[in-house]
């Protein structure tokens, strides 16, 4: 596993952006190799969103050859509500690209038969080849999409009750009302993630330190389903100082001596612009 510390949040989402790039630049997506490409919801990619959107004003990427899978959306909430993830979504980035809207997919909540919708999923990224960049958050208490605490760690696309945790901290969205918190969500599985070629967490603030800590200090364990992708053979963490305010100072400076290799993963070939 890969940890990149970088200095700030803002950093965390400028190397995250410059690692998509590079990535889908490298892959040359065409017609007939389409990039797929996992993406997350909540306030920690916004500054890489914001960032994709900016390298594609300035010419540096197309997203017309990539296909998207989101991680998660709420149930029952319409698809319009400005807390629902295909809003979030289209307001944060797809509106702003030039991606195909047949190529992305996020889970509708709001489908008759929810458990054939999440199957549908699964079977739609298997049909696009798997997923080749998997990017995602964490909660504090180490959850990944809507995959809490217990969650079993080869678990597929499905329904999910929401810990009391998620709902509280989700409340900050649904006017501080915890009773208007949606209180299911259809979540891709730890084991859907598990199966992408890569996957890239990005965990910042103060408030995710602990759950960083368990996720590369500690053994796998369930109660922490991101600790799972320690056994994934191409995991990058991305973090800020503040998240990694429970690891040891040793686990610290081991990751921050190797920044000089982290540093080459995002430079393009003779691009200054890629530069950190
Ligand atoms: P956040 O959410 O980015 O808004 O902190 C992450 C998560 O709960 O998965």
């Amino acid at each position: 596993m890969r940890l990149v510390i970088l200095d700030s949040s803002d950093k965390v989402a400028e190397w995250a952006a410059k690692y998509v790039l590079k990535r889908i630049n490298d892959f040359n997506p065409g017609p007939d190799k389409y990039f797929v490409l996992g993406l997350p919801t909540g306030g920690t990619p916004l500054g890489m969103y914001k960032k994709l959107i900016e390298f594609h004003k300035k010419g540096l990427i197309s997203f017309k050859y990539v296909k998207t899978f989101n991680m998660d959306e709420y149930v029952g909430l319409p698809r319009d509500h400005p807390e629902s993830y295909h809003y979030y979504m289209w307001n944060n980035l797809f509106k702003h690209i030039d991606i195909d809207p047949q190529n992305v997919h996020i889970l509708n909540g709001n489908a008759k038969n929810l458990e054939v919708e999440c199957e549908l999923f699964e079977e739609n990224i298997k049909k696009s080849g798997g997923v080749e960049l998997f990017v995602g958050g964490i909660g504090p208490d180490g959850h990944i999409a809507f995959n809490e605490p217990g969650s079993s760690l080869v678990s597929r696309t499905r329904v999910k009750t929401l810990a009391q945790d998620t709902l509280e901290a989700n409340a900050r969205f649904f006017d501080n009302d915890v009773s208007k918190v949606p209180k299911q969500a259809l979540t891709v599985g730890v084991g859907t993630v598990m199966d992408a070629r890569e996957v890239m967490v990005l965990i910042t603030g103060a408030h995710k330190s602990f759950a960083l800590y368990k996720a590369i200090e500690e053994g796998v364990n369930h109660m922490w389903t991101v600790s799972a992708f320690q056994q994934h053979p191409r995991t990058i963490m991305i973090c800020d100082e503040d998240a990694t305010l429970e690891l040891r100072v040793k686990t610290v400076k081991y990751f921050k001596a190797l920044y000089a290799v982290h540093k080459k993963l995002i430079v393009g070939e003779g691009s200054q612009q890629n530069e950190p």
